[in-house]
């Protein structure tokens, strides 16, 4: 008796702790609605049948032959010349982050990218888990994209692999980005982020090499002739960040795809099967 009297005190006092912590911690309510992709990564909506769920919109899923991702071998890829790519993305507060179901997305189009042969502007940005490219074979726990496009429509993509840090780490933006995920666990739902500064993620694209290749969309209509322009240096990604974006995103990274410019795995398969 005296023993569970001593105890219950200290059962009310750890039970309270968490709840008045926990309201500060709780998901907020996601700020409204957002209209979900068709297409995802399950069964029959996955990118084995993208083609199939739209045969005039997404022939080059199946069909194309510069396809995206792509593994990428260093000693053959291309390298954008250094310093010859120009990311520039200035600070930004309160931006819409939306759940899209088969993907993550911020809406952010303040920012240009100017390479030596074009100039485009920010469409937004989005988070693949796990990585879409690998390089060299291997994959990386997340991979995010910065999408452009210039005023004719042309897209180009400036690409950054994660790997997980030892020492519990992320950069600040991504932090901030992921700080609300859970309140938007909900597919076709969006919220908004803190503050989000990119001087660091610039600094990082600046101060290492890029992969260059003309791939295409990942998702569909899988659309060629993008410019894919990757940091050949993952960026820190601290496990906590990694385990709440995995539960959010669960999996949406498209099948490595053939080689540039042999044929489409799609097609190689469907030929082998009916010979
Ligand atoms: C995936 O997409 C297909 C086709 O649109 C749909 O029928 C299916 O319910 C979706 N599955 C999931 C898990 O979202
Ligand atoms: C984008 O830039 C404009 C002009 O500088 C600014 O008014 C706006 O707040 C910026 N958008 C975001 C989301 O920060
Ligand atoms: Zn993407």
């Amino acid at each position: 008796m005296k023993f569970a009297a001593a105890i219950l005190p200290l059962i009310t006092v750890a039970s309270a702790a968490p709840c008045i912590h926990g309201t500060s911690l709780m998901p907020r309510a996601p700020d409204g609605t957002v209209e979900v992709n068709d297409f995802n990564y399950t069964n029959t909506g996955g990118p084995l049948n993208w083609y199939g769920l739209d045969k005039s919109e997404n022939s080059a899923c199946s069909k194309g032959s510069r396809q995206s991702p792509i593994d990428i071998v260093t000693e053959s890829s291309g390298y954008a010349k250094s310093g010859s790519i120009k990311f520039s993305v200035p600070n930004a507060d309160n931006v819409k982050f939306e759940n899209l179901g088969s993907g993550l997305e911020v809406v952010l189009t303040n920012g240009t990218l100017v390479t030596p042969h074009d100039s485009y502007k920010l469409a937004q940005f989005h988070f693949h888990t796990p990585s879409e490219h690998r390089i060299n074979e291997e994959y990386f726990p997340m991979e995010a994209h910065f999408v452009f496009e210039n005023t004719a429509g042309d897209v180009a993509v400036v690409g950054f692999l994660f790997e997980l840090s030892q020492f519990g780490y992320s950069f600040p933006l991504f932090d901030s980005v992921f700080s609300h995920i859970d309140d938007i666990a909900a597919p076709g739902t969006y919220t908004r982020t803190d503050k989000l500064s990119f001087a660091g993620l610039i600094n990082h694209f600046d101060a290492h090499g890029v992969y260059y290749y003309s791939g295409s969309l990942t998702t569909p209509p899988c659309t060629e002739g993008v410019a894919w322009y990757i940091s050949t240096e993952p960026l820190p990604l601290n496990v906590q960040s990694y385990n709440a974006v995995k539960k959010v995103l669960k999996f949406n990274a498209r099948y490595t795809q053939n080689a540039l410019g042999q044929s489409n795995l799609l097609e190689v398969a469907a030929h082998d099967l009916n010979n």
